[in-house]
């Protein structure tokens, strides 16, 4: 089954797209990249291997995936002068506000890999996207933090150098802990690409016009960081945190459930999944293995399988099929590792980049692609004649 999307709201407009990268069915909550179960990826393959998967049509053997990941690894640092404009944030920016800058920046140091017609600098671009984002992120982190930025080490795993790089300081030599380098891997592999979600349709639509693929990310970052969609993870993370206790579980369960409150259960629901979100099942079992392994006894944790038994439970959410999404358990893991709540949807964005620039290639890359365009239901008035102002 070619994954065929069409979006029809209600009226004649609608607006359809192919592709060949990532499968869902939201009824049996099942997720797939390019016919590869996200279970099986996360708990087999690497971060580098999905990022090969979804920019070529297969697996990469032993021999491909070495030369994908030295690629990468000759694209980690960033021009000099890009450190400058962080410089310019104010120290409490929020990290998506400064990726947001950084990103869209690239566009005016790179101009080798700006032209789209050519398939060339488009994988240059490509490459160049995945590389930077952990380098760009970690360096909003350090910027927050009011540390010096730290050059990626090469030597390093994909998540392994990104971890030095926002944990590592110039006095002490760092070790990247095997347990915490594979849970960041899964994580990113977790977060890597999901069909035509609002920020990839974002990136998509920005491409379609022929905008450079630096722009078009940036576009993605700025529509990930809403609460509703990417920032859910760290608003997840800061209502469990507002919960505090078991015990406090059902003022919120009821808040979430009065439609005349605003307030809805962060990490919970989806435009898509009826079922379970496949991803959260293994990012659920993830912060069980990370946070036994490193002893960490966190009450949110317990809060969060709480509400989700409470919430599994409860009438208005089985009616409304809301189940935990990708979103739900992410900040566990993450803050256990010791990353701020500020910085949770950076690290989506770092993972979607890849995700975001196979879709865009894909789009690109066919002959037959034009501008996007939506339409709509036009509900205002009829035609009528201006009024001059000393008759109204
Ligand atoms: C991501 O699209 C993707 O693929 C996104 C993503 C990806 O990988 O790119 O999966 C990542 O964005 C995950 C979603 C993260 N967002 C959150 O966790 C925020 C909390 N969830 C919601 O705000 C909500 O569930 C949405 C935005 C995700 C979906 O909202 P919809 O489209 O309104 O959901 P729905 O149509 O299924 O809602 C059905 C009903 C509605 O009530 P009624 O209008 O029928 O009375 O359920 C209610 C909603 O109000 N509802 C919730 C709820 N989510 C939906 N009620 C309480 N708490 C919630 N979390």
């Amino acid at each position: 089954q070619r994954g065929v999307f069409t979006y029809d709201p209600g009226f004649t407009s609608t607006a359809s797209c192919e592709s060949k990268l990532t499968y869902i069915d939201g009824d049996a909550g099942v997720l797939l990249h390019r016919g590869y179960p996200i279970d099986q990826l996360a708990e087999q393959s690497t971060f580098m291997e999905v990022a090969y998967l979804l920019l070529n049509d297969e697996l990469p053997n032993a021999e491909e995936l070495d030369r994908f990941t030295y690629t990468i690894s000759r694209h980690t640092m960033v021009h000099e002068q890009l450190a400058t404009f962080f410089r310019g944030f104010r120290r409490d920016a929020h990290p998506m506000a400064i990726m947001c800058g950084v990103v869209g920046a690239l566009s005016s140091f790179y101009h080798d890999s700006t032209d789209i017609t050519d398939p060339r600098q488009r994988m240059i671009a490509s490459h160049r996207l995945i590389a930077k984002m952990p380098t760009l992120a970690a360096m909003a982190y350090k910027y927050s933090v009011g540390q010096p930025f730290l050059y990626p080490d090469n030597t390093l795993s994909y998540p392994g150098n990104f971890l030095r790089m926002t944990f590592g300081v110039p006095a002490e030599k760092y070790e990247v802990d095997p347990l915490i380098e594979q849970a960041m891997d899964r994580i990113f592999i977790l977060h890597a690409d999901h069909e035509q979600n609002a920020s990839t349709s974002t990136v998509r639509l920005a491409g379609s016009s022929g905008a450079n693929p630096f722009a078009c990310i940036a576009a993605g970052i700025a529509c990930l960081w809403g609460p509703a969609h990417g920032g859910a993870n760290e608003a997840a993370l800061n209502m469990l945190r507002e919960i505090g206790r078991p015990e406090r579980i059902p003022e919120y369960i009821a808040r979430a459930k009065d439609k005349d409150d605003p307030f809805r259960l962060m990490g919970f629901g989806h435009r898509v999944y009826k079922n379970y979100d496949p991803r959260a099942k293994v990012m659920q079992k993830t912060a069980n293995e990370v946070l036994d392994k490193l002893g960490v006894t966190d009450p949110v944790f317990d809060v969060a399988r709480e509400l989700e038994q409470i919430a599994l439970k409860d009438d208005y959410f089985v009616e409304k099929k809301l189940y935990p999404n990708v979103d739900f358990y992410s900040g566990v893991i993450l803050s256990a590792i010791g990353f701020p709540t500020s910085m949770f949807t950076v690290l989506f964005a770092l993972a979607r980049t890849v995700g975001w620039v196979a879709q865009w290639n894909e789009m690109i890359a066919d002959p037959d692609q034009k501008i996007g365009r939506p339409r709509q239901l036009y509900v205002g008035p009829t035609q009528r004649d201006y009024v001059p102002l000393d008759k109204r």
